[in-house]
Parts: C-alpha cells; sequence; structure tokens
C-alpha cells in the first residue's frame, strides 16, 4: 500500500451551518450516552471495581460524564504481567503492521470526530474550536507516528551507515519494553492518545494512567484501539489515583520507561522515583516528562498592534489559560504600552463566558481545587499588580472565573513567575524590546513563547536570545501542529521530548547495531 505524505487534520469551520449542525447532532448523541460505566483494562479482561472515579461535566457539575473503575496495586501488578508477558509477541510484530492499527484507528477517529469533541466538551469543558483541536491533534499523533516507525523501520535507506569494506553494517531501533504512559487533563485526547500511540507503534506494551479528572476520554479511546484490533495486551488501561496507581508503576522494577506529561511538582517527583534502582531491575529508566511553562508574548513599538494584542488574549484565554503552552504573560515595550493594554482589556471584555455546550469563548476550568488555586493567585495578583478587568468568579453551574488581567506587575512577582493554570494574564512593562527579552527569559520554565515586530534584526536577536522550546514571531504561543512545530520545552519545562516531531520515537527504542563480517 502507499503511504501518503502526512497532512495535518483541517480543523471544523463551525461557522458553516452544516458544520454547525453536525456538531449539535454529535452533542446530542453524547448526552445520551453520559453516565455509563467504564472499566479498567487488563489483557482481555475488563475490571469493573468497587470504587470509582465520578467523572463530571465542570461546566455543569450536576451532569456524570460517566464513572469509570478506579485500579489499585493489586489491579496495577496484574496490568504489568501482562504487559510484561505480551511484549514478548508484540515487540516481534513488523513496524508496518504495528502501523496499521494507528492508520485504522485514525480513520475511525476521523469518521467520528464530532463525537470525540462532544465528550471533551462535556468531560473537559473545551469549546468546540478547543475540543475539534484536541481531536485533529490525537488524529495528527496517529498519523504521524504510523509514518514515522515505517520511516525509523527503514533506516538503511534514510541514515546509511559509513561502508567498510568486508563488512555488512546495520543498525535498527528495538522496542524498550513495558511504558507507563502518565497524561494530564488539559489534552486529554489528544496528549493522552499521541504518547501512547508513539510508545506502542515503537513496539512497546504500555500501561495508560490517565488524568483523574478525564477518565471518560480516555476509556472511548481505549475502545477505540480495541475496535481496530489492538491485539489485547498491549494497550492496558489502569484509571486511577496518581500516588496509588501511578507511584507504584513508576517503582516498578520492571518498567523500562515513563512517559509523563503534567506539572513540573509530579515531574521532578516522578524523575526522581524512577532514578532509583528497586532490587531486579535491569536497566535504568528512562524518564520522558513534560511539564509546565510560564510563557510569553513579548510586543516591541515597532508590531503590528492589533495583532499583537489579538495573540496575547488567545494565548492567554484558549481553554481558560490551561495549556502548557499558554501565554500567561506578556511583556510589552513601554512606549506602546498602554495602547497594546487597552487593546488586550477591550477585547477580553468582550469574551463570553458560559457553558461549552453553548459554545462560549471561555468555559469553566477544570474543577473545585483548581478553583482554589487560581483564585488564590488573583488575591496574590491584587496585592502585585493592577486589577483591569475579572478578578472574580463568574456566574454558572460550575467552575467558571472570569478571564483576569493584572498591569505593571514587577518581573520578579509571583504572578510573572508560577503556573497558574487558569484565566489569569501578568502583564510587565520593559523599557526597551532587548529589556522585554530578558523579562521573557527570567522564569525557571522554558516552553514556548512568541515575539512581536516588524524589525528584522530584532526578531533575528529574539529567534536566537529566547529561551525556549517552541518559539513563534508575529503569532500566538499556543497551538502548535503535529509535524510542523515539534512541541517540547527547556530547562523546568521538560525533557523537550518534541512531541510530533522527527526525533520522537527514537525515545521509545534503544539501537542495535548489526555488524557482519562478509
Ligand atoms: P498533574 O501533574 O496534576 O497530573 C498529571 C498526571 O500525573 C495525572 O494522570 C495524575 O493522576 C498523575 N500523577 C499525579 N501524581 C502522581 C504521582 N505521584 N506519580 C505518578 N503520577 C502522578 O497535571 P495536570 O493538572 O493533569 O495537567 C496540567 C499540567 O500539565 C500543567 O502543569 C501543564 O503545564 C502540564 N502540561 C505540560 C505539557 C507539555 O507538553 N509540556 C502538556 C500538557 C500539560
Ligand atoms: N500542543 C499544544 C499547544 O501548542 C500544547 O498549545
Amino acid at each position: 500500500v502507499q503511504i501518503t505524505t502526512f497532512k495535518n487534520e483541517p480543523f471544523t469551520n463551525f461557522s458553516i451551518e452544516e458544520n454547525k449542525q453536525s456538531m449539535y447532532a454529535a452533542l446530542a448523541k453524547v448526552k445520551k450516552e453520559l453516565g455509563k460505566k467504564y472499566p479498567a483494562v487488563i489483557g482481555s479482561e475488563k475490571v469493573f471495581t468497587e470504587e470509582q472515579t465520578v467523572s463530571i461535566n465542570p461546566g455543569n457539575v450536576d451532569e456524570i460524564i460517566g464513572t469509570v473503575s478506579k485500579g489499585n496495586q493489586e489491579l496495577a501488578e496484574k496490568a504489568m504481567q501482562e504487559a510484561l508477558k505480551t511484549f514478548e509477541t508484540w515487540k516481534k510484530v513488523a513496524p508496518a503492521a504495528r502501523a496499521e492499527y494507528l492508520f485504522k484507528a485514525a480513520d475511525l477517529m476521523r469518521q467520528r470526530k464530532h463525537e470525540f469533541s462532544a465528550y471533551l466538551v462535556f468531560e473537559s469543558g473545551k469549546n468546540w474550536a478547543e475540543a475539534d483541536a484536541d481531536t485533529a491533534e490525537a488524529i495528527d499523533f496517529m498519523e504521524f507516528y504510523a509514518r514515522e516507525m515505517i520511516r525509523l523501520s527503514e533506516t538503511s535507506i534514510h541514515q546509511p551507515l559509513t561502508k567498510i569494506e568486508g563488512e555488512d553494517n546495520q543498525i535498527s531501533y528495538i522496542p524498550l519494553g513495558v511504558g507507563i504512559v502518565i497524561s494530564p487533563f488539559n489534552f486529554p485526547l489528544a496528549i493522552m492518545a499521541g504518547t501512547t500511540v508513539a510508545a506502542i507503534v515503537s513496539g512497546n506494551t504500555v500501561i495508560l494512567k490517565p488524568a483523574d479528572a478525564t477518565p471518560v476520554i480516555a476509556a472511548k479511546f481505549v475502545e477505540l484501539m480495541e475496535e481496530v484490533g489492538l491485539p489485547s495486551g498491549v494497550l492496558n488501561f489502569m484509571p486511577g489515583d496518581g500516588i496509588d496507581v501511578g507511584e507504584y508503576l513508576v517503582e516498578h522494577p520492571k518498567t523500562r520507561f515513563i512517559s509523563f506529561t503534567g506539572s513540573r511538582a509530579v515531574g521532578c517527583r516522578i524523575y526522581e522515583r524512577a532514578s532509583k534502582v528497586q532490587p531486579g531491575q535491569l536497566w535504568l529508566k528512562r524518564v520522558i516528562a513534560e511539564m509546565g511553562g510560564k510563557d510569553g508574548v513579548v510586543v516591541d513599538e515597532t508590531a503590528d498592534l492589533d495583532a499583537a494584542a489579538a495573540a496575547i488574549v488567545a494565548s492567554a484565554y484558549g481553554f481558560q489559560g490551561q495549556k502548557c503552552s499558554a501565554g500567561s504573560r506578556s511583556i510589552i515595550v513601554e512606549s506602546v504600552f498602554d495602547q497594546v493594554v487597552e487593546k488586550v482589556v477591550e477585547l477580553t471584555k468582550n469574551l463570553s463566558i458560559g457553558l461549552p455546550e453553548e459554545n462560549c469563548s471561555i468555559g469553566p476550568v477544570i474543577d473545585q481545587k483548581s478553583v482554589d488555586k487560581i483564585m488564590e493567585y488573583i488575591e496574590i495578583g491584587k496585592t502585585e499588580g493592577r486589577l483591569l478587568t475579572g478578578g472574580s468568579r463568574a456566574e454558572g453551574n460550575g467552575f467558571y472565573i472570569e478571564p483576569t488581567i493584572f498591569a505593571d506587575v514587577n518581573p520578579k512577582a509571583r504572578i510573572m513567575q508560577e503556573e497558574i493554570f487558569g484565566p489569569v494574564l501578568a502583564i510587565a512593562k520593559a523599557a526597551d524590546w532587548k529589556e522585554a527579552i530578558e523579562v521573557y527569559n527570567d522564569t525557571e520554565y522554558g516552553l514556548t513563547g512568541a515575539y512581536h515586530s516588524k524589525n528584522e534584526e530584532r526578531i533575528n536577536y529574539a529567534l536566537e536570545n529566547m529561551h525556549c522550546g517552541n518559539l513563534y514571531i508575529n503569532k500566538k504561543c499556543t497551538g502548535a501542529l503535529v509535524g510542523a512545530h515539534p512541541f517540547g520545552g527547556f530547562n523546568m519545562s521538560g525533557t523537550d521530548s518534541k512531541a510530533g516531531g522527527y526525533d520522537y520515537l527514537l525515545l521509545f527504542t534503544q539501537a542495535k547495531l548489526k555488524s557482519k563480517k562478509l
């Protein structure tokens, strides 16, 4: 079969009536399915536990999305034994055959795109465009990594070794073993599915521990992989508590690697625990850890100020600021500061707040714990900056918070330094463009950034000197596309794994050199 060149899944234009109606139909269909029970999955066994996680709609907290069985250490151990056993057969399946499961799953997800997006709307509180982008990215990851595995298996073509007379030398990328995939709530489909399929297509078996707040969409993905015929035991599903289940698996001597995406605190803890060699452990565990960000948009006085203001607002408030890539800081040069800030405030005040199902611009944050944390930061912000808009809870039967802006914030202030993960923007003033870049770099994170300017020299300087994994010029700092913008951060943002990029699958493999005397 001829494999076509990878292309990103297009985003849906919901201003077209037909698309709007399809989304309404999907929301109505999924609404009828809400409240089901979902099992943990160990090999071919579906395990319904007594203890359950009740997943609710953060935008309408009385609505139950589903109840999901809760793994524990005993079940996690069973899943590990199943994954170990299955690894012995799965690793021998040809890369192209492994890739085929991903192509099939991508195809099915594409056919049911709006249904997956509807689950995201209900369970994570994404509006239509955010949910659609999440689903599109999940499809992209499957399409992209399937092609990547095929490419990697043809290293003799793509990476020919130096010829030595009298020798036949070949290098191949073989799988590692059992991987633990631990995913966050904020891209509950794309990141959860992307990190899982990358590990699987590389020939590993996986135990997937999804985020506590979004287990239903993960269960739907597991069902999809079963539907495409992925052999049982390749993907084991172990929803449950981070510490109880997650840590048990992280510390397990048979765990070969951990692919974690989540907060800095949890990432650092996993990194530390995984580094301890356990009795009976035969390897050093590999840890892929993609963590938080304190990303920012820098604007100088030559920039298109309307475009810059629009980029600041889109970066700060997409999915309520709950993106690792969210532009929760902005640094603006003094001479245009007031103009830009005025535009940003105006755009922000125009954002509608309300039910994701009704496609409001701003929906809820994920849970009560997030509300408490964000409101605490808003109180801190009131002592660190000038509150320009927002600052309170918003109405609704859910976890709604007004999009909030603080100006004149000191670069060292907590709201300029710490990840808030909510709809809160801190704006600082810089004397000139170079100082603005210095302020941008003054953080322990390094995930995304954007620089707005029309001056080529300054743009080149920014490209060289802004220290982050994903740097955008005259754009927003969110919305990386698979294949086009490989994604991952520096410093405390993680191990810069570059998801959706050409090096990614190497993280799930080990290179074996075979040298034969002729
Ligand atoms: P989180 O760290 O609270 O949880 C992530 C996952 O880790 C969940 O599945 C959770 O159950 C699990 N977990 C919690 N404690 C654990 C432990 N002790 N051992 C093992 N697993 C444990 O993160 P979250 O709130 O779900 O997601 C938001 C965070 O993720 C933000 O900080 C955001 O910046 C980050 N994030 C980073 C990227 C990236 O690519 N850099 C992408 C998305 C999200
Ligand atoms: N890939 C996501 C973005 O770039 C996190 O916004």
